[in-house]
């Protein structure tokens, strides 16, 4: 979990920077992404769907360098929002490579993916294929469209991140029925070219067996389709959600593994029932920005319970991180600017907020010698971290900062007050 490496006096460097000067040079809170883990997970996702697409899922963490970086290494980008499309778009990335994703899509959403012709729209509810039907035809387009499909599989994760399952927002259930009803209406649509099923089962899961069953039922809905229309959908998105290790214990997926288990069970199924082999895509975001992503945060105060721990308060909090605070999420910590001798301490690192349960990471041990002005780093912060920051307490949002070969450079700026004012109108009293 660790890119801790010893530099001047044990302080940890990230790609070969020390954090010291990082913290001095930027500020901090800081996040910092090592380029190179990005990349390089990138592109093993990549190579192991080299006969399908990768989209890497925006909502993980997204600016126009990351999307950048992605489009260079090959991916497609999964965004779901207009907000994130405009990201996309500022970053010149291709649209046939993109795909609209979002569970309730504005008209203003659709017609921009209209517009710029994004190359897949997800769409989620019967109310949207209607309406995407309409906009496509006021504006002369014929986009490719996807059903996305709740599978019935309970993912095993946390409640709020599981996503397949029968009694939750997104999709059109299988059991139900409103999977083929969906795909009856978009074909009834000539504006709307059908060419494929997505599905999402949650997010943060290390049990691949929920995205083999999830796989096996889109596969087994491709020949009810078959059967009932006598057309064949060429794509199957079977979406993202592979976990990696926040503390140690936890086994990453192998890209590789993924692939050939999920390419199996698909191939398997078509070939029981004359069915050409769909082109599968995934649409991971968590394993690829995660585990090269850390927060340096610097200490503030050290505050002893009698009898029950140490609290230690750094200059960000849930502002920065909420998903200890949403979704009870684990994360490891180190002193990061120096090494110490002392005896370990328990300790609870909070953050600056108005709120008990502003806790970056619940229990861990630090050295005993721990003081103000000392830094510390908090692991695998890459995905959902800054994506999900808010302004809480009028709180501005860290930097954002990329590492590589000993070379450090902002890819997003930090937020300044002027920045939480901006918005203010002038109003009289
Ligand atoms: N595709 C779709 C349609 C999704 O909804 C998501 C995540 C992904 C792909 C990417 O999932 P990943 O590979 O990153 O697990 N905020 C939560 C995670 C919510 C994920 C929502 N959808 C967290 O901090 O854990």
């Amino acid at each position: 979990i660790w890119p801790r490496n010893a530099g001047r006096d044990g302080a940890v460097t990230l790609g070969g920077i020390d954090v010291r000067d990082l913290a001095r040079e930027y500020g901090t809170p800081l996040f910092v992404y090592d380029e190179d883990d990005v990349r390089s997970r990138a592109r093993d996702y990549a190579t192991a769907f080299h006969d399908g697409d990768v989209h890497y899922a925006g909502k993980a963490f997204l600016c126009t360098a990351v999307a950048r970086w992605l489009d260079a290494e090959g991916l497609g980008l999964d965004v779901c929002s207009g907000g994130e499309l405009a990201v996309a778009l500022a970053a010149g990335f291709p649209t046939e490579r993109i795909t609209l994703h979002g569970s309730n899509k504005a008209s203003w959403e659709l017609e921009r993916a209209l517009e710029v012709g994004v190359g897949r729209i997800v769409l989620d509810s019967f109310e949207e294929i209607a309406r995407l039907g309409y906009l496509a035809q006021q504006h002369g387009a014929r986009p490719k469209v996807m059903v996305r499909v709740t599978t019935g599989v309970e993912a095993h994760t946390h409640e709020f991140i599981a996503t397949a399952h029968d009694d939750q927002k997104f999709g059109f259930s299988r059991s139900s029925g409103a999977a083929l009803e969906a795909v009856r209406r978009v074909l009834r649509l000539p504006q709307l070219e059908l060419v494929g099923l997505h599905s999402h089962i949650g997010s943060q899961i290390f049990d691949v067996d929920g995205f083999e069953v999830a796989a096996h039922r889109l596969a087994e809905l491709l020949v009810a389709i078959r059967d009932e229309h006598g057309v064949e959908l060429p794509e199957l998105d079977l979406g993202g959600g592979y976990g990696i290790a926040y503390v140690p214990g936890e086994e990453p997926h192998d890209p590789k593994a993924i692939a050939d288990g999920l390419r199996g069970i698909v191939a398997r199924e078509c070939r029981a029932y004359g069915l050409a082999m769909p082109r599968l895509t995934v649409e991971p975001g968590r394993a690829i920005v995660g585990p090269g992503g850390v927060t340096l945060y610097e200490v503030g105060t050290v505050k002893d319970v009698e009898g029950l721990r140490t609290y230690v308060s750094v200059d960000g909090g849930m502002s920065d991180n909420l998903r200890t605070a949403l979704y009870g999420a684990e994360y490891t910590a180190v002193l990061a600017s120096r090494t110490s001798d002392a005896p370990p301490m328990l300790s609870r690192l909070v953050g600056k907020h108005c709120e008990s349960g502003d806790i970056v990471v619940r229990d861990l041990w630090l050295p005993a010698d721990l003081a103000a002005g000392d830094l510390v780093a908090v692991a695998a912060t890459g995905a959902y971290c800054r994506s999900m920051a808010s302004n809480y307490n009028h709180v501005p949002k860290p930097a954002v900062v990329a590492v590589r070969d000993g070379r450090s450079r902002v890819i997003v700026r930090r937020e300044g007050v002027e920045d939480l004012l901006r918005l203010d109108a002038e109003v009289e009293a």
